[in-house]
């Protein structure tokens, strides 16, 4: 059987960012499992704000169309984004909303949402360390038709959470950041 291949997509481009660090944090831990593990920056796949007129002009742009033949490419996908306003950060849901309109030949419109499992985590400062966002963002991929898997991680008093090691120190967390990749490669693997 060829490796369980997992992508991992932080949600935010902020130098310092908590939701990136946590991302790299959860592709250390996949790989410890056993994953084959990309972990990217959006911040190499820029696009506009969406636009209809902009599609029908231009097409989708060629940097949805790359990232999500990089989905189409791996068997699991984490997405690791912070909490605005009680909701999903605008670069995000931008982004699903572009790839969501990518159409490769032979496929499906949707394709890549349906075809692997998703799962979601976020970092916040806040003690709800980004739960609501993360009920967005399941939402938004549910309505995508993506499987999320039900195990998530919300990284509460984010900043304070590491180790001297850059390694989660709290047993809840260290639990859930478990539960969370082992069920992520479990049903990817089901999934292939
Ligand atoms: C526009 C905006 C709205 C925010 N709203 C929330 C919020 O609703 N809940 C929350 O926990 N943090 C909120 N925050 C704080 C972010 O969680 C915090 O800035 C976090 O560090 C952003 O993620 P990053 O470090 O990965 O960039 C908000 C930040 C911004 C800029």
């Amino acid at each position: 059987m060829s490796a369980l291949k997992i992508l991992v997509i932080p949600g935010s481009l902020r130098t310092g960012s908590l939701n990136a660090r946590l991302a790299a944090v959860a592709a250390y831990e996949l790989a410890q499992l056993g994953a084959e593990v990309s972990r990217i920056s959006l911040a190499d796949f820029p696009l506009p704000i969406y636009d209809g007129d902009l599609q029908t002009k231009s097409g989708v742009p060629k940097n949805a169309v790359n990232l999500k033949r990089m989905m189409s490419a791996h068997h699991g996908v984490l997405i690791v984004a912070p909490e605005y306003n009680s909701s999903v950060p605008p670069l995000v849901k931008n982004t699903i909303d572009w790839v969501s309109r990518v159409q490769d030949a032979q496929e499906a419109r949707g394709e890549v949402f349906r075809g692997r499992a998703f799962a979601i985590a976020a970092a916040s400062e806040g003690r709800l360390g980004g739960t609501r966002s993360l009920a967005a963002l399941r939402l938004i991929l549910t309505a995508c038709q993506a499987t999320v898997i039900p195990n998530q991680l919300a990284l509460s008093f984010a900043s304070s959470a590491y180790d001297d090691m850059e390694r989660l120190k709290h047993p809840a967390d260290i639990e859930a950041m478990g539960a969370m990749a082992r069920q992520l490669i479990d049903v990817s693997q089901r999934m292939m």
